[in-house]
């Protein structure tokens, strides 16, 4: 082990992020929008089930998350991860990235922003508390209706090492046996 000269710059970020990378869609004023986003992590495994996420002021889905308090976290797979990238390289404020980038919008069932139908899976959310946007840019969120692709043969997640570069899911083991304190969640 040794110390890291430059840490403050990027190694913490680049140790930590946490993936999977996930797309976010917004509906605001009568237009569709994505952006690409890692920084997010579950609060609440119980219901209501909670998550975080953070977004910058710089964004244009910042703008159409804080204004209409919705939006929906679509889970891409391997495949998609230059499409990901690519939505994370451009503006809702000036292109269509639906059209752009050739996905297909769907409606959800309990809010107005879209599911991505070339996802694996799509999480319906609600923002529940706004006090950490101001500072951090972090809305925590409720979900409120989840969908999935069942039948989809391409199931391999993206996990963004912060720097244009990604771990793709591998094996998975099962350890099961030794969750003796979890029961409930196996
Ligand atoms: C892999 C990847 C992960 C990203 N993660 C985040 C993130 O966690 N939070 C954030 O604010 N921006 C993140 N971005 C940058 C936004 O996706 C980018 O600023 C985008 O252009 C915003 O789009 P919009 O202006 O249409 O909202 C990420 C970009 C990439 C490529």
């Amino acid at each position: 082990m040794q110390t890291i000269d430059n840490f403050y710059l990027n190694a913490t970020h680049m140790l930590l992020e946490p993936g999977p990378v996930v797309l976010v869609t917004t509906a605001y004023q009568g237009k569709y929008n994505i952006m690409a986003l890692s920084f997010l992590t579950m609060l609440e495994q119980n219901q209501p089930f909670l998550l975080a996420l953070v977004m910058g002021p710089w964004d244009y889905s910042y703008s159409a998350l804080q204004k209409t308090g919705e939006c929906v976290i679509s889970i891409p797979t391997v495949d998609m991860a230059s499409t990901v990238v690519e939505i994370g390289n451009c503006s809702g404020s000036d292109i269509d990235k639906f059209k752009k980038f050739n996905l297909t919008p769907l409606p959800a069932k309990e809010i107005k922003a879209p599911l991505i139908s070339e996802c694996l899976a799509n999480i319906e959310c609600q923002v529940t508390d706004t006090s950490l946007v101001k500072k951090y840019g972090l809305f925590i969120l409720q979900t409120v209706n989840v969908w999935t692709d069942p039948d989809r043969k391409e199931r391999r997640m993206l996990h963004h090492k912060g720097d244009g570069t990604f771990v793709v899911d591998g094996e998975t083991i099962n350890l099961k046996d030794k969750m003796v304190k979890w029961p409930e969640y196996l």
